[in-house]
């Protein structure tokens, strides 16, 4: 019988696979502070994880440890160099969320250009025809869209541009010409002399030392007033701070984050007073079709893992 334990809650139809299944047993942990980690960790053989912060300090406790199911694809709150030094598997939900994702970032992208929340506002407060004009929006049709990160999300979200009968540009090293042709996109080598030229960009890629503050107040100055930007990788690939500055200097038109530095942002955070900024809370897989499918496959790449058939595409290699 293996111990599994599910570190925060997800949805029930993935706890729903274990329930039924002869070889597991299972324990929900919801206190996820530090002091009650340490103590109930170290009984699973393998855990799903969330949110929470699994670093050396939680790990090295975990003696029984096989496996780490995330329920997601991003890695960045796992030790990984503890992982690969101790013979423990780190899974991702390869298949389940690059759809919602890439149907958030066209929300964010349609509310920005078409003045949504404007709209919505001026409508409501009485301002109909006093306001109307001085609200700016924007076409899709025939506008360039740097799409940086062609991984899973970057390639669901190049069929959505295309519908909108966008220009599709593509900035990741290590995808080549011919695949993004494929996809209907064009390749571009070199981020910083492109940005000058698009309307959107869109970012895809992991946070990492490379990407970390890739834009920051020197890219955004060279991008065009009109341009959007939108951020569902994470928190620190757009440096905050100049981020801010651009919007209020007016470098670039406005900006959809679901991605903080800090998560939640401190309530003192200027963009959270910034109306150019479109906002959510980390929240472009919480559809519900979405849950329900990373649930079932955080919890059956678990089951996988233990039973010897777990896909390739499912372990992030260490
Ligand atoms: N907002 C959310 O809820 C949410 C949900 C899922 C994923 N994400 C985040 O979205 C991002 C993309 O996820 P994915 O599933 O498409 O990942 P993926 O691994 O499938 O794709 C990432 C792509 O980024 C490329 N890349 C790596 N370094 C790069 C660099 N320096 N410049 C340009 N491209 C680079 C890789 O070649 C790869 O093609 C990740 O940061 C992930 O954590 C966020």
């Amino acid at each position: 019988m293996f111990k599994i334990g599910i570190i925060e809650q997800i949805d029930q139809d993935g706890i729903n696979l274990l329930r039924e299944h002869p070889n597991f047993n299972y324990e929900i942990i919801n206190d996820v502070s530090k002091e009650n980690l340490i103590k109930v960790l170290p009984k699973f053989d393998g855990v799903t994880l969330r949110v929470v912060k699994l670093n050396e300090d939680l790990l090295k406790n975990c003696k029984n440890l096989k496996v780490i199911s995330r329920h997601g694809v991003g890695v960045d709150n796992v030790d990984l160099k503890y992982l690969k030094n101790n013979n423990i598997n780190l899974l991702i939900t390869a298949t389940a969320n690059a759809v919602s994702v890439a149907e958030h970032v066209m929300y964010m992208i349609l509310t920005l250009s078409k003045g949504i929340t404007s709209y919505d506002r001026i409508v409501r407060s009485g301002e109909f025809k006093t306001k109307v004009n001085e609200i700016v929006t924007y076409e899709l049709f025939n506008k360039k869209i740097i799409i940086a990160g062609f991984g899973r999300i970057g390639k669901n979200l190049i069929k959505r541009c295309l519908g909108f009968e966008m220009e599709v540009h593509v900035y990741d090293p290590f995808v080549s010409s011919e695949i993004i042709e494929s996809f209907g996109g064009k390749k571009i080598n070199d981020l910083s002399s492109n940005l000058k030229k698009t309307d959107f960009l869109s970012i895809h890629m992991p946070l990492n030392k490379d990407t970390k503050n890739l834009i920051n107040l020197k890219t955004l100055k060279t991008m065009k007033k009109e341009a959007i930007i939108v951020n569902t990788a994470r928190g620190g690939i757009i440096n905050e701070h100049d981020l801010n500055e651009a919007l209020n200097k007016k470098y670039i038109f406005a900006a959809g984050l679901d991605v903080f530095d800090k998560e939640p942002p401190d309530s003192n955070n200027p963009l959270l007073k910034n109306e150019k900024v479109l906002l959510s809370p980390h929240s472009a897989t919480f559809t519900k079709e979405c849950k329900s499918r990373m649930s079932i496959e955080t919890v059956q790449n678990l089951i996988d893992f233990f039973e010897n058939k777990i896909n390739d595409n499912m372990i992030y290699k260490l």
